[in-house]
């Protein structure tokens, strides 16, 4: 652990006033009164009935349930846009900054609902209805978001898919979900290269199972794509026709808002679904909160919105509290490695959120990308999506905040809907590579293998011992998993998959994944779906996946692979496999090392031993531990010799 701090006094005030002893009092009342404090959180938001039960939670795996602000009534979209016309309605909600450095476009608040409102009588021309399932695969331009407001305008539940994914990927989420509408671009852009996200449609729609009624197209880039009669619409063609005003649907605070998929460490990538009432209300707070947001404030998130993080810190949370929130469709390194700082100057962003991986990737470019751009306009930086090494940290707080920004590391999940732990600005003192302390009522705890609550300063895993608005309510279609997941570990807690120390100051130091699941880039990917995507190819008998440490992406991919009897090891086959996975899941998936194997380490009863294949995966075989118990000892040398990461 770095014993650098970096104090909360040395760092300009929150511009809201927030201070330390602020802090102290209402994480306090969150904790003692949780009832009390979410109840007044609720009126952040406009309710067409305000709720008065405030939360139903039980973590009780034979009666599972979550339940928060459920007699409220309300609508995110109203909340997001119609309810800032009347204050704000001339001013920016949306600023894009397209792939191409020359195109960018300033949306206001007012011009937000008539976009958002056609799309949402799109939709209905096409009798979507309020419950159902709406797919949304879209490269990052502002029609992402109107799509995704449009849905919760009318009730339609939105399950954004991230436009990197591969048709075989997005196929499985259609029908997963049962979608009966999808949202997509002729094609995508970024750093400079088309996405051909209608052609992946097609090819996601002529696979066996799937069928879906309705694609609307929006003409992005004007490439030339098939349409299939009655089912292929232009959408540009068919906001004109319809009326720029459409009523918000009533919906009850647990209504669901949005499922969307992620990946755990078996079987395919589960739904997870979020609500309405207590998801805007944990994202509206965080993103003030965390992010010490003012208006006046231009508020950069440089994720997707096919990640939660999109949903939560670019549309929901800044929107609902009617804030300016930038969607970048390029790439941090194009046409250069000073993009981000040429964005930041050009449309005066104050704060800035990116991932660890982008800011490695820009560290190894070298400080004068950053140091040539004025920068002057920030003035907080945020992390999330992977543990963040203390060095880059620092680079990031002295070279692109100049030693005047804070940095509030982030940590949470897909499933947490919102920030669980993170400093706050102006009132945390911070530590490099530490997400510091928890938020507004949330109680994270250590417990050992066991279960076992570990106290003070330790090491252990990482569970939630009580719920908090923005949870997911469940597993779509499968409640059963929901409560195996994240209940089932450590009875009566939700077990997060992470690792993490708690320091003699009560600061978390996340550690990683402590299941198989990877991190790459920031990207969650089950090591079991990569196995899966390896052996649908004909060669292959059995796969095995582990994370190594890698520079750039956190982890890297490396794949332990056994041939059927017959087949041979060639470049070609690697070549082969490589694409297998790529289009079974998508290019984020692809192994960086493949190393085709006669055996594996497996214990005398066939458990593959994975310590042992993560250890030479590392390059770092000195330390195998015990191995007398294989069934095969052999085995191992023969691995090490032929290891693919030197
Ligand atoms: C996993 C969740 C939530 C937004 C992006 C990722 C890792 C996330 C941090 C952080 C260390 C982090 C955890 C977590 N993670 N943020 N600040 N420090 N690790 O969402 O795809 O659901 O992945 O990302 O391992 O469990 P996700």
């Amino acid at each position: 652990m770095s014993q650098e701090k970096i104090t909360a006094a040395s760092l300009p005030p929150a511009k809201s006033g927030y201070a330390p002893a602020d802090y102290d009092a209402d994480y306090h009342r969150s904790i003692d009164e949780p009832d009390a404090f979410w109840a007044d959180q609720a009126s952040r938001l406009a309710w067409i009935k305000a709720p008065t039960k405030i939360s139903d939670v039980s973590w009780d795996k034979d009666d599972l349930h979550i339940k928060w602000y459920e007699d409220g009534v309300l609508n995110a979209c109203y909340n997001c846009v119609d309810r800032h016309l009347a204050t704000r309605g001339d001013e920016t909600a949306i600023i894009f900054e397209g792939d191409d450095p020359s195109v960018a476009e300033h949306i206001t608040y007012k011009q937000l609902h008539i976009q958002v409102c056609r799309f949402a009588n799109a939709l209905k021309a096409r009798n979507v209805k309020k419950g159902d399932r709406v797919i949304i695969y879209m490269p990052m331009i502002p029609q992402a978001a109107y799509a995704m407001l449009a849905c919760a305008r009318i009730g339609a539940v939105h399950s954004v898919v991230f436009g990197g994914f591969s048709p075989e990927a997005l196929a499985s989420r259609i029908i997963d979900c049962g979608a009966t509408a999808l949202i997509t671009a002729d094609e995508g852009l970024r750093g400079g290269k088309k996405v051909p996200l209608k052609k992946n449609v097609d090819a996601a729609l002529a696979k066996k199972g799937v069928d879906l009624r309705t694609v609307l197209i929006w003409r992005h880039t004007g490439a030339d794509i098939e349409l299939e009669g009655s089912r292929d619409h232009i959408l540009n063609d068919v906001l004109m026709d319809v009326h720029p005003d459409c009523r918000p649907e009533p919906m009850n605070a647990e209504d669901p808002l949005f499922i969307l998929y992620t990946s755990g460490s078996t079987g395919k990538p589960k739904g997870v679904l979020h609500t309405t009432g207590g998801y805007m209300v944990y994202a509206s707070l965080t993103h003030e909160k965390v992010f010490d947001y003012q208006q006046g404030d231009v508020f950069w998130c440089t994720a997707d919105v096919g990640w939660i993080t999109g949903h939560s810190y670019i549309v929901y949370g800044p929107l609902a509290n009617g804030a300016t929130t930038l969607m970048f469709e390029g790439v941090p390194t194009y046409p250069d490695a000073g993009r981000c700082w040429e964005v930041v100057d050009k449309h005066n962003v104050s704060i800035f959120y990116t991932a660890p991986t982008a800011i490695r990737a820009l560290m190894r470019e070298g400080d004068e990308w950053v140091t040539k751009h004025d920068r002057s306009s920030l003035r907080l930086l945020g992390t999330v999506g992977e543990p963040i090494n203390p060095e880059a940290w620092m680079w990031y707080y002295n070279v692109v905040g100049d030693g005047r920004c804070a940095v509030v590391d982030t940590w949470w999940q897909t499933e947490t809907g919102g920030i669980l732990i993170s400093a706050l600005p102006g009132v945390t003192d911070l530590k490099p590579g530490s997400a510091t302390k928890p938020f507004f009522g949330i109680k994270p705890a250590l417990v050992d293998n066991e279960g076992h609550f570990i106290e003070g300063a330790a090491d252990g895993n990482l569970v939630i011992t009580g719920s908090w608005p923005g949870q997911m309510r469940t597993v779509y279609g499968d409640h059963q998993r929901f409560v195996e997941t994240y209940f089932s570990t450590y009875p009566g807690l939700y077990f997060t998959g992470d690792g993490a120390k708690r320091d003699e100051d009560g600061y978390f130091w996340i550690t990683g994944r402590v299941d198989d699941v990877l991190n790459i880039s920031g990207h969650r990917m089950g090591t079991a779906e990569i196995e899966s995507a390896l052996v649908a190819h004909k060669a292959v008998a059995e796969a095995a996946v582990v994370g190594y440490p890698h520079d750039i992406k956190g982890q890297g991919i490396y794949a332990y692979v056994i041939l059927k009897q017959g087949k041979s090891e060639s470049e070609e086959l690697v070549k082969e496999l490589v694409a297998q996975v790529r289009e079974e899941i998508g290019p984020i998936a692809k192994p960086d090392h493949i190393h085709i194997t006669p055996g594996l380490p497996k214990t005398r009863s066939g458990k593959i031993m994975r310590r042992i294949l993560r250890k030479i995966a590392e390059n770092d075989y000195g330390a195998l531990g015990d191995t007398s118990t294989l069934a095969d000892p052999g085995i191992v040398d023969t691995l090490i010799e032929n290891r693919k990461n030197r």
